[in-house]
């Protein structure tokens, strides 16, 4: 008995591996009913009193020291042994438990960063709006064609309330009421009433910008829009202005960003239309302003080449964790 203590204590001290199958191996041939110290144990039954006495202190020591071993074994395995219970706290996480920024977040929030550093500040307005401040008072006329620009879901008649079908509705609802000088970008989720597709959606999301003082002209426009344009995409961009129709702005204009080797809309822009002005209460002939509108998830689609508008809002994991670490 004394010299098979000896050698399966020799043996559980020199035992090595850390896979989970060496650490099973061990538990069977240490630990388990059928292991060599419990055959000891029996032949141990058997044994006189005297030669219990003398062995019984260095069986139950050798059946701590299988334990201790198999903990220390299995806190290097590669998995937790649930079989023996033992938790080890030092593995890394599961893969999947850490977050992204969804990619429209991310864009949205590098919109903001570069104009808030030319001294934009954030403002929001409501998403479901009234007819006068999503149309009427951006110079849409009732019932003129310019409302079919953007198919509308209405949520009430008479008075016409709409889900906005675009952030302008907030640069009435600032001019209202604030006085100039105002500079500020807006960002938010819009609404049209148009089918899903790859191409288009019933929501989707716009930033505004409105800038308005004395004397503001097409030149600030241009320059603010231009240096959006060189810290979004890159210091080597070109961009280019098209002459465009929006009943809010004269003159309105598009502006193209150089993109491979083309040419690519990415928003809307121009003068505030003095009526707009005086819609708010604010003397047109004391101040003037410009005014763009951009969707974030063109900017998106061609920052990160995603060809299909419905992936931003189907939460497929597999699609936002590719944005793991991005911000
Ligand atoms: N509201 C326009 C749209 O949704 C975009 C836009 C164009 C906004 C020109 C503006 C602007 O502020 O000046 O299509």
């Amino acid at each position: 008995m004394k010299d098979k203590i000896k050698s399966i204590k020799k043996e559980i001290e020199q035992y090595s591996g850390s896979s989970e199958e060496a650490v099973e191996d061990f538990r069977v041939k240490f630990i388990s009913k059928k292991s060599v110290i419990n055959n000891l144990f029996e032949d141990f039954k058997k044994l006189s009193v005297e030669d219990k006495k003398e062995f019984g202190k260095t069986l139950n020591d050798l059946k701590t020291l299988a334990k201790e071993k198999l903990v220390s074994l299995s806190s290097g395995s590669t998995k937790n042994n649930t079989k023996n219970n033992t938790i080890d706290f030092s593995l890394p996480a599961e893969d999947d438990s850490v977050g992204s920024l969804h990619p429209l977040r991310i864009v949205r929030n590098n919109i903001i960063k570069i104009f808030r550093d030319i001294g934009f500040s954030i403002e929001d307005g409501p998403e479901i709006e009234e007819d006068w401040y999503n149309f009427t008072a951006l110079n849409f006329p009732e019932n003129h064609p310019a409302r079919e620009m953007q198919d509308t879901f209405f949520i009430s008649k008479d008075p016409d309330v709409v889900l906005r079908t675009h952030t302008s509705n907030v640069q009435i609802r600032l001019m209202e009421k604030q006085e100039p000088p105002m500079r500020v970008v807006i960002p938010g989720r819009v609404y049209r009433n148009e089918t899903v597709s790859a191409k288009s959606h019933c929501f989707f999301h716009q930033v505004e910008g409105l800038y308005v003082d004395k004397n503001v002209s097409f030149k600030d426009l241009k320059d603010t829009l231009y240096y959006f344009a060189k810290e979004m995409f890159g210091s080597d961009t070109k961009v280019r202005f098209r002459p465009s129709y929006f009943p809010f702005t004269e003159p309105s204009a598009e502006m193209d960003i150089s993109w491979k080797n083309g040419w690519l809309e990415i928003l809307g822009s121009g003068l505030v239309d003095p009526n707009v002005l005086e819609n708010c209460g604010i003397d047109s002939k004391e101040y003037s302003g410009f005014a763009f509108g951009m969707g974030i998830e063109r900017i998106a689609m061609l920052k990160y080449g995603i060809d299909d508008l419905r992936l931003f809002s189907e939460n497929d994991k597999r699609f936002l964790k590719q944005f793991r670490g991005v911000h």
